[in-house]
């Protein structure tokens, strides 16, 4: 578990960008930092693998504080990917990047490319194998980066802003790959405004506003309070959103707490089918 207790952090300019945040994550969970521009998510994101430590308070993975070890020791089980992910490039190539970042943790050379290779290719990323990272777009980067954290298989990836410039696709990829993690038992923390993306893949979503946490709790108790939403300056995602003004317009049986597309639709049928019964008796 990582534990976060009573975290301030101010930046040298005086910026406190953390105010007394206490928070933890698990394994087998998938959580969503959302929050305004500058609430604070990247610098607690950079907490998580004592790149940042705080002014104030402790941070723990799985007992041990960050402040007593190095970042060095700690990526090796809190796999970090940058917002910006030009950060993260060293390599010439696309292949070699990636099975570089195995060979640092470990893996022997033949290992590490065949790794690389299966990543590469579910990030459908493989026919760039010999080009240079940076030559690749923005939303490329993006999955290049995501796949070398992913390739090592830390118990723990935090990724800042995942979905930023990925297309439907590829974020389709990125949540299958997410849930399969989460699945077998790994900590996901990932920051995002992205609301569509994090009702799909998120078990848990906590609400950062200037530098502290407003809420903390399942998807479906989070992500259907618009006012709750709008006071972390974000939109309430399509579904739950229809659900909410069709009860504001009379419709007060209807569960709006829904965020799935599948649960909405048999909620809607259902009702529409028993409108189309009333309909015929009264005629
Ligand atoms: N290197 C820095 N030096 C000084 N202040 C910083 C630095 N990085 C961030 N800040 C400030 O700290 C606060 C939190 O910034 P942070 O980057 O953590 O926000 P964020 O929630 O990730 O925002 P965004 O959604 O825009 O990525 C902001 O007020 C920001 O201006
Ligand atoms: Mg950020």
């Amino acid at each position: 578990m990582i534990e976060l207790d009573s975290v301030w952090f101010s930046y040298p300019t005086g910026t406190a960008a953390l105010r007394g945040v206490s928070l933890f994550f698990r394994c087998g969970e998938i959580v969503a930092l959302m929050g305004e521009n500058g609430a604070g998510k990247t610098t607690l994101l950079k907490h998580l693998n004592g790149l940042l430590k705080p002014t104030k308070g402790r941070v723990t993975v799985d007992g041990i504080d960050t402040r007593t070890t190095t970042v060095a020791t700690l990526s090796k089980k809190v796999g970090l990917v940058f917002q910006n992910p030009d950060n993260m490039f060293l390599r010439t190539s696309v292949l070699e990047e990636v099975s570089y970042a195995l060979e640092q943790f470990g893996a022997e050379r033949e290992e590490a490319r065949r790794r690389a290779g299966e990543v590469l290719k579910a990030f459908e990323l493989w026919h760039y194998r010999d080009s240079s990272p940076f030559t690749l777009s923005g939303g490329e980067k993006k999955k290049l980066a995501i796949s070398i954290v992913m390739a090592w298989m830390p118990k723990y990836i935090a990724i800042d802003e995942p979905t930023s410039g990925l297309d439907g696709w590829g974020k389709r990829v990125l949540a299958e790959l997410l849930l399969n993690l989460k699945n077998s038992e790994r900590g996901i923390i990932l920051s995002s405004h992205d609301v569509e993306f994090v009702s799909d893949v998120a078990t848990r979503v906590v609400l950062l506003r200037k530098g502290e946490v407003i809420s903390d709790g399942a998807p479906e108790d989070v992500l259907t309070e618009p006012e709750l939403l709008s006071e972390a300056s974000l939109l309430t995602p399509q579904i739950p959103s229809l659900l909410y003004e069709l009860r504001s317009r009379g419709l007060r049986m209807l569960n709006h707490k829904l965020l799935k597309l599948e649960e909405a639709v048999e909620t809607l049928s259902k009702l529409l089918s028993w409108a189309g019964h009333t309909g015929e008796d009264d005629s």
